[in-house]
């Protein structure tokens, strides 16, 4: 018998409950005679159709799905605050970083990406990490994963990249070709691949894992003076991943691994927390830099812009009502509040524009409203549609005004300095800037020299599904990374074949 916290919701949630014997109602509040039978013509008899607690039940039940994120379909959440421990204000004038010692609330999403939402929690896959900061200038939402890397840097790749990590849509399968297809097809996606074969591929669980904003952001400070910067959550739990095979069982016996172990840890006052830190680059840096800042296959070097410690995220409380508070959370890159912008990052561009879209057919046009979501303060001219609760107290729905309707902001004027651009409109292919040298940076650098045969043997076991070109083609540009890693790669497919596997 298992005797979790999370195993047991309901027996604590009886503990808890005051025992009164309340009827069950319709969902109109009616009191029901009997809750378990529908009204039929006799004891042998057909039900009817005026049977309106039956009609009530199924209605509802009909309804009870909504469509699944189209990626990061399965997830946790959690929610708790974000305190600020160090002055970066030098940096930024955003609120949420504006005094050593202040707490924001925070919700959080850890998730798969390419499964859908029933999947084992346990493949190899990048895990998403994503927070809203409910600050007193609107939510922002930093949406990122566990890498500080993405594979593709033009973000109209995207919608096929993905189409390759999810089901052949002929026979409803994953597919080996497709996935190695594209991946050696657009050899930018090579230094993510490199990362997600290593072991952190599969974290244990999503409290031993870093969080990355991956993307380049601006920061901008109260005298208006912007510099890029990058964001990254430490986990204060150590990292910690799970081998192969210990993956690979618990995806059989336990899917929901990941997610018991956060409500879990909750549950038991064993609060997982994460310390924030920065990077920073002036803009002076950026344009000197030989490595384009903006492009999110590539990371900073650590040792040219060092690590800045900014805070603690701590997750203090499991989600109610999984459905409202995590299944409808909407996580979106373009929610940023004063003091932080966007850069000329392509795919944080990109990203901008698709996640309030799908929210808005996932979820409805008025999904702002849902209390998960909800800013503290919305004074804007927007009514009405399907779901609407709130009409702002009957304030104007039209501006400009003569009533004294919400207005143009000063300080967020002066936080969002104009800057200056110029270039020809063209559609550039970015497919073959520097694809291999962070990858080989870390194949040489960072791995030891079991965790270089734990990669050569991750990746071979899958490449080893795809047809011979493109396996071929996996190995050239494996290869470009390093030859020792080409080398292993070479002999461990060979071994696959001649066991004809
Ligand atoms: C052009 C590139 C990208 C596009 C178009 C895109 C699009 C999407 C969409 C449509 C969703 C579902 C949102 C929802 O239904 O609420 C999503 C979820 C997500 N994406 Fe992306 N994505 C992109 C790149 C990235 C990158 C680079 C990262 C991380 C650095 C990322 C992290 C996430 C996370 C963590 C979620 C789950 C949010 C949640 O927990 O609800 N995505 N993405």
């Amino acid at each position: 018998m298992a005797t979790d916290k999370a195993s047991n919701q309901i027996l604590e949630w009886h503990k808890k409950k005051s025992q009164e014997t309340s009827p069950a109602t319709t969902s109109h509040g009616a009191p029901l005679i009997t809750k378990d039978a529908s009204l039929t013509v006799g004891l042998r008899g057909p039900i009817l159709l005026h049977d309106i607690a039956y009609v009530d039940e199924m209605a509802h039940f009909d309804r009870e799905r909504i469509p699944e994120r189209v990626v990061h379909a399965k997830g946790a959440g959690a929610f708790g605050y974000f305190e600020v421990t160090h002055d970066i204000s030098k940096y930024t004038a955003a609120k949420v970083f504006d005094q050593v010692g202040k707490k924001t609330p925070v919700a959080v999403r850890f998730s798969t990406v390419g499964g859908e939402s029933g999947s084992a929690d346990t493949v190899r896959d990048p895990r998403g990490f994503s927070v809203k900061f409910y600050t007193e200038d609107g939510n922002w939402d930093l949406v990122g994963n566990n890498t500080p890397i993405f594979f593709i840097r033009d973000p109209i790749l995207f919608p096929n990249f993905i189409h390759t990590q999810k089901r052949n849509p002929a026979t409803h399968l994953k597919d080996a070709n497709m996935f190695w297809d594209f991946i050696t097809l657009r050899p930018e996606t090579t230094h993510q691949i490199t990362y997600m074969f290593s072991d952190r591929g599969i974290p244990d669980g999503y409290r031993h894992m870093n969080g990355y904003g991956s993307h380049t952001f601006k920061l901008v400070n109260a005298d208006s003076k912007s510099i890029y910067c990058k964001f990254h959550f430490k986990t204060d739990q150590g990292v910690k991943n799970l081998d192969v095979d210990k993956a690979a069982r618990l995806a059989s016996s336990d899917p929901d691994y990941a997610i018991r172990d956060l409500y879990n840890a909750i549950a038991n006052n064993n609060y997982p927390s994460w310390t924030l830190h920065i990077q920073v680059m002036t803009h002076e840096q950026a344009k000197n830099s030989k490595l384009n800042p903006f492009d999110v296959t590539k990371t900073w070097p650590h040792s040219d812009y060092p690590l800045i410690q900014v805070g603690k995220m701590v997750l203090n409380r499991n989600p109610e009502n999984y459905f409202a508070e995590v299944e409808q959370i909407a996580f979106c890159p373009a929610n940023m509040i004063p003091g932080i912008e966007p850069s000329m990052d392509k795919m944080l561009l990109g990203r901008m524009f698709s996640y309030s879209d799908t929210q808005r057919y996932r979820l409805g046009p008025n999904y702002l409203q849902i209390p998960v979501n909800c800013p503290y303060k919305v004074r804007n001219y927007q009514r009405d549609g399907f779901m609407a609760i709130d009409n702002q107290k009957g304030a104007p729905n039209y501006h400009p005004n003569s009533f004294g309707g919400p207005t143009n902001d000063a300080r967020a004027k002066s936080l969002a300095p104009p800057f200056d651009l110029s270039g020809d409109v063209q559609r550039f292919d970015t497919g073959d800037e520097d694809n291999f040298s962070q990858a080989g940076t870390l194949y040489r650098n960072v791995l030891d020299e079991a965790a270089k045969e734990r990669l050569a043997s991750n990746l071979a076991g899958s490449i080893k599904d795809a047809v011979e070109f493109i396996q071929q083609r996996a190995v050239k540009n494996f290869t470009q990374v390093d030859a020792d890693l080409g080398k292993r790669l070479t002999e461990k497919l060979s071994l696959y074949k001649r066991a004809n596997l």
